[in-house]
């Protein structure tokens, strides 16, 4: 069977998104697309919203901040690579992005203002679920629109699901657009335009009763923010449908990474299941820290063999120690028996979707040079 090249696959795409579970390599499989993007001429920019700054570090940056960093030349250089365009970095910053977006969507700096400084907005920007999506989506087509690189790749975190992204801005809509807010709100709503200040204490039944509860401060906030937020509903939306159609288009892909565990490939095949429902194919599957199989490097693999093998290399046999290399081989040919297992299933239930393996290496992936490793696994189809 004739193997699908990821660099074909991914060729064109101005957003990549890298999906999966908890820990399986996302943040590293998201570094290592960009980096074999920037080698082969692209101006990339990779945009992680890991919580653990691992991405930094594996750049041999401190921080990233919400802006975009370029990886200097000199890491590639010390990695022995020449890169033909330029890699970035960012660290998304949630509440700077979320007000950067307040301020861009506002009629007035007044209006901006008073959004920024309310406090259930403060609250709601960072605590709401699905704003870090929403936030990533945002940011992510403001890049790809802005022409300012050729391509983005998103690194996603671990607590949510691919599908979080493709509904992360109706979701928040649903929130700032809420009609029974609205309904209850509605008479301090009325109120506040004739002269919010003038409010003192909530007037209706429903929110005398409300206010017992959440204190009379937090509703009046409430009412201040939805007011703050009037006019812009339509600026959202507009963005949003304009966020989903470019994540759906063919200029976006979704690359799902796994690890070869049964539980974390069963995790996979519901993200693709749930993305196929969605209408979005799944471009590549990536599974990675695959576990070598000793047996194909064709080295000596039983006691007797590894004896000698030992002896010529001038090396002692101490403590059995052919003995316990064997019984590692033997483990490690079992679990890579394992893993192939896995991946056939995978395989198998997939079909269509083109499936890459990535093998575990022997250190953390924490540079440039142990990227191009992966790199070199991904786009070159060796090990
Ligand atoms: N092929 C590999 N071989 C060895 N180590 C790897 C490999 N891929 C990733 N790692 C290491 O595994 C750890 C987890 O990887 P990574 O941070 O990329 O996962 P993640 O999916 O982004 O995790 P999270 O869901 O917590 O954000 C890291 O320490 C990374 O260096
Ligand atoms: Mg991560």
């Amino acid at each position: 069977m004739s193997r699908p090249n990821l660099a074909e696959i991914l060729d064109g795409r101005k957003v990549v998104c890298c999906v999966g579970s908890g820990g399986v390599g996302k943040t590293t499989t998201a570094a290592a697309i960009a980096l074999q993007f920037a080698v082969d001429g692209k101006r990339v920019l990779v945009l992680t919203i890991d919580p653990a700054r691992r991405l930094a570090n594996s750049l041999g940056l401190e921080s990233l901040g919400n802006r975009e960093t370029r990886i200097d030349p000199k890491l590639f250089a010390a990695a022995g690579l020449q890169p033909k365009g330029e890699m970035w970095a960012m660290m998304l910053d949630l509440k700077l992005t979320w007000d950067e977006l307040v301020t861009k969507q506002s009629a007035s700096r007044a209006q901006a203002e008073d959004i920024l400084k309310n406090r259930i907005y403060q609250t709601l920007s960072t605590a709401m679920a699905g704003s870090l999506e929403y936030m990533a989506m945002e940011k992510v087509y403001e890049v790809a629109s802005s022409g300012r690189f050729d391509a983005v790749v998103l690194d996603t975190p671990p607590t949510s699901n691919a599908l979080d992204f493709l509904h992360a801005a109706d979701r928040i809509l649903g929130v700032l657009d809420n009609n029974a807010m609205r309904i209850i709100l509605g008479p301090m709503l009325k109120a506040s335009k004739v002269g919010f200040r003038l409010l003192a204490v909530p007037s209706s039944l429903v929110l005398k009763t409300l206010s017992r509860f959440t204190g009379a401060e937090f509703l009046k906030d409430l009412a201040a923010f939805m007011l703050a937020f009037e006019g812009m509903f339509e600026g959202f939306k507009d963005r949003a449908a304009r966020v989903n159609k470019l994540m759906r288009s063919p200029e976006a892909a979704f690359v799902l990474v796994t690890s070869p565990t049964p539980l974390t490939i069963q995790e996979a095949l519901f993200f693709h299941g749930a993305l196929k429902a969605d209408g979005v194919p799944t471009s590549a599957v990536i599974v990675n820290r695959v576990q070598r199989d000793p047996r194909r490097l064709g080295g000596p693999d039983n006691p007797a063999a590894l004896r000698e093998a030992l002896q010529l290399a001038g090396l002692k046999d101490e403590n059995e120690l052919a003995q316990r290399l064997g019984k590692t081989l033997t483990e490690q040919a079992t679990l890579a028996d394992l893993d192939r297992r896995e991946i056939a299933r995978l395989e198998g239930t997939l079909k269509a979707t083109p499936l890459f393996t990535v093998p575990r290496l022997r250190k953390d992936v924490h540079d440039l040079t142990g990227l191009w490793q992966i790199d070199n696994c991904l786009f070159a189809g060796g090990e």
